[in-house]
C-alpha cells in the first residue's frame, strides 16, 4: 500500500517536472535522481516498556505519566528500540537505492544527568551505530555529533576525550584516516564522498548556548579556521560541499529572536557560508526536532543557500509543549553532476495508529516540489516560496486563518496544516519558515 501511494505520487511528480521550467532538463526521470537518507535525533530510551503505571513507562518522561503508551512509543517518551527498528526496516524495504546516509546526532535519551554517564552515552551511540550498520552494511553513513552525544549533555569539549575517541573508532569504517583524526581531536571532520563532492561534518555543539566549556572562546577547537580553510581548498579544487551538523545556524522555531548557537558564533558562521555560498550546495541539521527550512540571503538580499532541518525519529515532547512531531525520516534527491538539491521526500509514522494496530506503517508525508509546486529546492525557489507565504490570501493557501501567536509575526492554520513563518532578520540575514505539515500531531492540552 505504501509503495503504491509512493508510486502514484512519483508519477505525478514526473508529470510536473516534465512540463516545468528547464532547470532540471537533465532529468527525464527525476525519480531516478540519486538520493540520500537523512536521519536525526533517534534518542533511544532503553528503559521504555509498557506497564500499568504510566509514570514508569520511560525515564525520559521524567515521572510524568505517559499519554498513551504502545509498542512503538509515546509522545512523552523517547524512542523505544522497536520504533528505531521500524524506521530502519522501512528505509531498507522502501529500497530507494540511496547513495549514502547522513545522520545528524543525538542518540541518548532526554533524562536527568544522574541516569547517564560517559559509558552509558558511549553504549547508546555504539548501539545505534551497530544497528544502522546491520541494516545498511553496504551504505556509507556520515554522522555528526549532537549535544546529547556527550556526558554531561551539551558540554562538548574542544580537545580529545573518551567520547570523541569512542566515536572516532565506531565510525572509522565509514570515514578515512584524516577524518578519523580530526573527529578524535575536535568532533568534526570532512571527506570527499563522490567525485567533486565533499562532506563537512561540523561540531556545532561547541557553539551551542548551554555549552559552558566554550564561553568566551573566539574559535573553539579551531573549527572556524579549519572550516574556512576547508571551504577555501574546496573552491580551489572546484569541489561542491554538503555541510551537516546537529545544532543549526539561525533561529529556533519555538523562541523569539533566539539563535540556537551563541549569536557571535552564528554571525561568524553566516559570514563564512555567505562567502562560500558558491561552494556549499546544501546544509543539513537536526536538533530542533521540527521540520524547518531557512534560506540564507547575501548582503544584497539575494538567496544564496538552502538550509534544512529534519524532523526527529523520537516523538518526544514535554508536557508543556502543545504539539510534537510524528516520527520522521527523509530522503533528498540531488543532481548527479553539480550536486544541486532537487527535492525532499518526507516520510512519517502515525504513532497513534501504529500503536493501535501493533504494526508500523510508515508512509510518504509529502514531496516538497509537489506539495508547494516548485521546480526544485534551490535557494531562489525556496525564497520565492517563502515570499508566497507572505500573502496568505493568495490562491496557494485557501482557508487560511491568520492568528498572531506568542510574538511570532504570524501563524497560519488552514485545513490540517499549520504554517508558521517569520523573518529572522535580526541582521537581515535569513528568511526562515517552519512547516508543520498535516502529519504532525497537534495536542491541545
Ligand atoms: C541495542 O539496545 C536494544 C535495547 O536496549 C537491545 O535490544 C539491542 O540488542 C541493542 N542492539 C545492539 C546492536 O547493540
Ligand atoms: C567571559 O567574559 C566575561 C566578560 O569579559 C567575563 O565577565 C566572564 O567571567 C568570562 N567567563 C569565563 C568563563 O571566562
Ligand atoms: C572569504 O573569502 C576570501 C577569498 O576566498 C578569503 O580571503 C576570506 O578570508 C574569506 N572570509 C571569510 C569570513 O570566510
Ligand atoms: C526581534 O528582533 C527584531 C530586530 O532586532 C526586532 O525588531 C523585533 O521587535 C524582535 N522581536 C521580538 C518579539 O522581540
Ligand atoms: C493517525 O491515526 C489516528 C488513528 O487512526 C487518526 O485518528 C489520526 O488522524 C492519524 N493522524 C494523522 C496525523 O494522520
Ligand atoms: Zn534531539
Ligand atoms: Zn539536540
Amino acid at each position: 500500500m505504501a509503495l503504491f501511494v509512493l508510486l502514484c505520487l512519483l508519477g505525478h511528480v514526473w508529470n510536473l517536472q516534465v512540463s516545468a521550467a528547464p532547470v532540471n532538463n537533465a532529468f527525464k526521470h527525476p525519480q531516478s535522481a540519486p538520493k540520500f537518507w537523512h536521519i536525526s535525533d533517534l534518542h533511544l530510551d532503553p528503559t521504555y516498556h509498557i506497564t500499568e503505571d504510566h509514570t514508569k513507562v520511560c525515564f525520559s518522561s521524567k515521572g510524568v505519566p505517559a499519554l498513551d503508551p504502545g509498542v512503538f512509543g509515546d509522545f512523552l517518551c523517547d524512542s523505544p528500540y522497536q520504533l528505531i527498528l521500524s524506521a530502519f526496516s522501512y528505509m531498507k524495504q522502501a529500497d530507494l537505492q540511496p547513495e549514502f546516509i547522513i545522520w545528524t546526532g543525538d542518540s541518548p535519551p532526554h533524562v536527568p544527568k544522574e541516569e547517564l554517564s560517559t559509558d552509558v552515552v558511549i553504549d547508546v551511540i555504539a548501539n545505534m551505530t551497530h544497528t544502522i550498520r546491520q541494516f545498511f552494511p553496504q551504505l556509507p553513513v556520515y554522522p555528526a555529533l549532537g549535544n546529547h552525544d556527550y556526558w554531561p549533555q551539551d558540554q562538548l569539549p574542544t580537545s580529545a576525550n573518551a567520547i570523541y575517541d569512542a566515536v572516532a573508532k565506531l565510525w572509522s569504517p565509514w570515514l578515512n584516516p584524516e577524518a578519523v583524526a580530526t573527529l578524535q581531536k575536535g568532533g568534526f571532520y570532512s571527506l570527499v564522498i563522490k567525485p567533486g563532492l565533499r562532506l563537512v561534518s561540523l561540531n556545532t555543539n561547541l557553539y551551542y548556548s548551554p555549552n559552558q566549556v566554550t564561553v568566551n572562546m573566539t574559535d573553539p577547537a579551531g573549527q572556524f579556521q579549519w572550516l574556512q580553510e576547508t571551504l577555501e581548498l574546496s573552491r580551489q579544487k572546484l569541489e561542491k560541499v554538503y555541510v551537516i551538523a546537529h545544532v543549526p545556524i539561525g533561529y529556533l522555531p519555538y523562541a523569539i529572536n533566539t539563535t540556537a548557537v551563541r549569536e557571535s558564533y552564528n554571525e561568524r558562521l553566516v559570514k563564512i557560508f555567505r562567502n562560500y555560498s558558491d561552494v556549499v550546495q546544501g546544509q543539513f541539521y537536526g536538533h530542533t526536532h521540527r521540520d524547518s527550512i531557512m534560506v540564507l540571503l547575501d548582503q544584497q538580499g539575494k538567496p544564496v543557500n538552502s538550509i534544512f532541518v529534519t524532523p526527529a525519529v523520537t516523538p518526544i515532547k514535554s508536557l508543556l509543549e502543545p504539539y510534537s512531531n510524528n516520527p520522521g525520516v527523509r530522503a533528498y534527491l540531488y543532481h548527479p553532476e553539480n550536486y544541486g538539491l532537487l527535492d525532499i521526500w518526507q516520510f512519517y509514522l502515525n504513532l497513534t495508529e501504529a500503536n493501535l494496530e501493533q504494526k508500523s506503517d510508515w508512509k510518504l508525508e509529502y514531496i516538497m516540489t509537489e506539495a508547494f509546486d516548485i521546480d526544485d529546492i534551490q535557494p531562489h525557489n525556496l525564497h520565492e516560496l517563502a515570499l508566497r507565504f507572505e500573502q496568505p490570501q493568495s490562491k496557494d493557501f485557501d482557508n487560511v486563518e491568520s492568528i498572531s501567536n506568542a510574538g511570532f509575526s504570524s501563524v497560519h492554520i488552514f485545513k490540517n496544516v499549520i504554517l508558521h513563518y517569520f523573518y529572522c532578520n535580526l541582521f537581515f540575514i535569513y528568511l526562515c519558515f517552519y512547516l508543520k505539515f498535516w502529519k504532525k500531531i497537534l495536542y491541545i492540552l
